[in-house]
């Protein structure tokens, strides 16, 4: 028996980067996975990637940071599939040139910056509580980031937000633990995923960044393992946590850029 086998997941954003390594993870667990993104192409790509390899996959089409999307993607996750276990609130946006010293932010970008990132783990972790707790107990992983522990300034909307993702990790710890579910967040560093294409992109800062991580440059496919891990029986004594999976990043107190 796999680590996942009989379990169902929800993953937000899963079109692409972390959340889609993060679906394939947990589909190759034995999961059974509602990819859901706000690109429709690219949340039937991974569905199809997932069936592809023999497993089991349904794409949806949601903002995740919309409450009405939320409830839907719980209820077409425990209708499609019988039940709901795993919610891996993934999805997120980081615009570096809208988001910035907060005087120079525009208001309506803090707005949808704290929605996307932050309102959507609130409305999927809503709707999807009272579900996960009806199938028997579960796990949600949340997305936050090595900022929330370390913002290097200059995006402060995002730093913000995924403090906010932090904390509200923690705050939900307890009440969820009644129901049979742990919650944990996790904070990765920088990972090679189309959100940092400007980092990618540019040599010297690239060779910056890398020697920032003890371990190197992060994949997607190392943090999904950390995702796989959280949603399963392994990691059962862990809730709560808000995990430094950044290579080494913020260990070093001050970012080598
Ligand atoms: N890449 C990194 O270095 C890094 C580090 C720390 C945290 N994170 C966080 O990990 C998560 C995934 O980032 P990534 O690097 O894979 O980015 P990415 O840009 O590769 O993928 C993000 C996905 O989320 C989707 N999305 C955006 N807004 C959405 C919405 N409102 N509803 C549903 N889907 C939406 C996008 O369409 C995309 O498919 C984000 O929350 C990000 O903040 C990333």
């Amino acid at each position: 028996m796999e680590a996942l086998t009989g379990k169902v997941a929800l993953v937000t954003g899963g079109g692409s980067g972390l959340g889609r390594a993060g679906a394939l993870a947990l589909a190759g667990a034995g999961a059974h996975v509602l990819v859901s993104d706000v690109r429709e192409a690219s949340a039937r790509e991974t569905a199809d990637t997932i069936q592809r390899a023999g497993r089991v996959a349904q794409a949806s089409v949601a903002d995740a940071g919309r409450a009405e999307d939320a409830a839907r993607l719980v209820e077409e996750a425990t209708r499609e599939f019988g039940a709901l276990h795993v919610l891996y609130n993934n999805a997120g946006v980081a615009w570096p040139g809208r988001d910035g010293f907060t005087p120079d932010i525009d208001p309506a970008t803090w707005d949808e910056v704290i929605r996307i990132n932050l309102s959507s783990v609130f409305y999927c972790a809503h709707a999807a509580i009272p579900a996960i707790a009806a199938a028997g107990g579960g796990a949600i992983i949340n997305t936050a980031s090595s900022m929330a522990r370390l913002p290097l300034g200059g995006l402060d909307a995002y730093a913000a937000s995924k403090g906010g993702v932090a904390l509200l990790t923690q705050s939900l710890a307890p009440g969820c633990g009644r129901l049979g579910i742990r919650v944990n967040a996790i904070c990765p560093g920088y990972v090679d995923t189309p959100m940092n294409a400007l980092i990618w992109g540019n040599d010297a800062l690239k060779q910056a960044f890398a020697r920032g991580h003890a371990t190197g440059l992060q994949t997607p496919e190392e943090i999904a393992e950390l995702v796989v891990f959280l949603a399963s029986e392994a990691s059962r004594s862990l809730t709560g946590a808000v995990l430094a999976c950044d290579g080494g990043w913020t260990a070093f107190k001050q970012p080598p850029i």
